[in-house]
């Protein structure tokens, strides 16, 4: 009896220890099932490896930012990811070479073998005794970022140039005001007949297109307010192709257009975007000298920013025939002052560009050396007065 009772304790004594044990592993079970959804749901890729270098985790992200599945990396060395830093002076000074968990930035290689700029950390995996038994590496995307510090930096360097601009042709217009008047005093006390007159007239032409230029300087550094009205891109567009009738024929060039009949409105400065517009249009028939195609195709897009929201866009592609633009100076041609044009000055499309990025739009490029050009600008949607 009294045996039939403790084998009883000892038996209840196993059940509860078996309950205990799995309930202990259920739990563990639950924190390893959150800790992988924490893992995998984080935005950074993460990749461990083992202490020969092969890899012995990846998560969803880092699948996502790498083009690699997990199939393809496990037990692949880690260097498949060519990972290579960036030398950055200030970060070399600040930095302690020693301190493994340092974030640095860098290039990193896709499946598909292009590279992409990563900011990184790598840290020592450790086990519970605290030894090392391989690396844990964690990286994120940069090329959002690099774009918007580019971005950054052109807006800089647009205003820095704008002010100097803007000073010069202060300066020159009052000087340009005196000799004109001069001029215009001295044909007048000239007989009606006099050859000289004709140097005076000249004089007076000249000023005159100093004077344009000075204007062209002014929009550029002075950029006005915006007068914001509701329309549609087509009827900017109609009004400045009869400006472009001339050289359109005279080049022989065909010019085709297409309008998605479902194009949202927009809140432009028409003025502005005429001005823009145009700029893109010269561009497009000066680089086709002996004819071609210029093409405009418009339609309506929705883009997600990087935070998720979703906008609607009219899309404008402006594209042409000609020369197209060599690769090795494609990243200049937004830059004040740079033309490839022995009559350009190199305004047109920082203008252009300064005037859609004011109206909330984006401008890009794509050309093939001697096939043709496209411009594609994007304009936001906008919603009509209540
Ligand atoms: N559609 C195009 N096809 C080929 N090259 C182009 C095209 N658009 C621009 N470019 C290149 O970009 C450069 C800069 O253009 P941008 O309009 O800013 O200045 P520009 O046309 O040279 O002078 P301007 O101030 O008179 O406009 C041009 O000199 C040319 O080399
Ligand atoms: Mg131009």
């Amino acid at each position: 009896m009294e045996q039939g009772i403790s084998i009883r304790a000892i038996g209840g004594g196993r059940v509860k220890k078996e309950e205990t044990i799995q309930a202990l592993a259920q739990e563990l079970e639950d924190v390893k099932n959150f800790m992988d959804s924490v893992i995998q749901s984080i935005g950074s890729g993460i990749i461990i490896t083992g202490m020969n270098d092969t890899i012995t985790y990846i998560n969803r992200a880092g699948e996502r930012l790498s083009g690699y599945s997990r199939e393809d990396v496990i037990n692949k060395p880690f260097s498949i990811f060519a990972l290579r830093e960036k030398q950055s002076d200030i970060h070399a000074f600040f930095d302690n070479p020693d301190d493994h968990t340092t974030r640095r930035e860098g290039w990193m290689r896709r499946k598909d073998h292009t590279e992409f700029p990563v900011g990184f950390s790598m840290n020592d995996h450790v086990n519970v005794k605290g030894e090392r038994i391989g690396k844990i590496v964690i990286f994120r995307d940069l090329t959002n970022v690099y774009k918007i510090q580019e971005e950054i930096l052109r807006m800089d360097r647009l205003v820095s140039l704008g002010k100097l601009a803007s000073g010069i042709a202060h300066e020159l217009r009052n000087p340009l005001a005196g000799i004109k008047t001069t001029a215009q005093a001295l044909s007048e006390e000239m007989p009606k007949d006099d050859p000289k007159r004709e140097y005076l007239n000249r004089i007076t032409r000249e000023i005159d297109r100093l004077n344009d230029l000075l204007k062209t300087f002014f929009s550029f550094a002075k950029p006005q307010e915006l007068n914001l009205v509701y329309c549609h891109i087509r009827e900017v567009i109609n009004e400045i192709i009869p400006f472009l009738f001339k050289e359109i024929a005279d080049q022989g060039i065909r010019f085709n257009e297409s309008y998605d009949p479902e194009l949202p409105k927009i809140k432009v400065d028409k003025a502005q975007m005429h001005q823009a517009f145009l700029n893109l249009f010269l561009n497009a028939i000066q680089a086709m000298p002996r004819g071609g195609e210029l093409k405009i195709e418009v339609t309506p897009t929705t883009l997600q920013s990087s935070d998720g929201l979703k906008q609607n866009f009219v899309k404008i592609i402006i594209s042409d025939t000609g020369k197209g633009i060599p690769p090795h100076i494609i990243q200049k041609i937004f830059d004040p002052f740079f033309t490839t044009k022995p009559k350009g000055i190199g305004l047109g499309l920082s203008i252009t560009y300064q005037i859609i990025k004011k109206h909330g739009g984006t401008i890009k490029v794509e050309s093939e050396w001697g096939k043709g050009t496209s411009f594609i600008i994007n304009l936001p949607e906008a919603l009509e007065n209540p």
